[in-house]
C-alpha cells in the first residue's frame, strides 16, 4: 500500500468563488478514487458549492455534453448527456431516466477566502504531484 501523505487529506484547490456562477458552468477538476484517476465537477446551486464525481450513476459514462455543461436548458437540472438521466443539482439523487434510485457520488467542497476547496475522504484523494520539470537542454557549439 502507498504511503499517505498529510498533503493527501489538506484541502485541495478547485477554483475561485468567482468563477462558479449560480447555475453555471461547472469547474471540472481531477482526484483519485480508490486510487484510480477520475473527473469530478463542481456547481454553484442556490448560492452553494456542490460537487459530483462525473460518473452517471446509470453507467459509467461521464455526464457533461460539452466540457463542463452539466446542467439542462433551464438550469434546473443535472442531465447526463448519454441516456438522459435527470438528477437533483442539490443532492445528486436521481429524479427520473435509467438511474433508478441511484445517485452522484458526492465530493465534499467548502468555501473559504473567495476559494472553492474540495476535501479529500478516505475513498477520495488529490492526484500526485508532477513531477519536475528536466532542465533545459544546453546547446553546445
Ligand atoms: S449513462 Fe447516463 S443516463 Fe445512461
Amino acid at each position: 500500500m502507498p504511503e499517505r501523505s498529510p498533503a493527501d487529506d489538506a484541502p485541495q484547490r478547485v477554483c475561485a468563488s468567482a468563477d462558479l456562477p449560480e447555475r453555471g458552468r461547472a469547474a471540472l477538476f481531477d482526484l483519485l478514487e480508490h486510487g484510480e484517476p477520475m473527473r469530478a465537477f463542481a456547481l454553484r446551486i442556490d448560492g452553494t458549492a456542490r460537487a459530483y464525481l462525473n460518473r452517471c450513476a446509470h453507467v459509467p459514462m461521464e455526464l457533461d455534453w460539452t466540457p463542463g455543461e452539466f446542467l439542462d436548458a433551464e438550469r434546473e437540472f443535472i442531465i447526463c448527456s448519454t441516456h438522459g438521466a435527470v438528477y437533483a443539482p442539490a443532492t445528486g439523487h436521481c429524479l427520473g431516466g435509467p438511474c433508478g434510485r441511484g445517485h452522484l457520488t458526492p465530493v465534499d467542497v467548502v468555501e473559504r477566502a473567495g476559494v472553492v476547496w474540495w476535501l479529500p475522504s478516505a475513498s477520495l484523494k488529490p492526484l500526485p504531484p508532477l513531477p519536475p520539470a528536466p532542465p533545459p537542454e544546453t546547446t553546445q557549439r
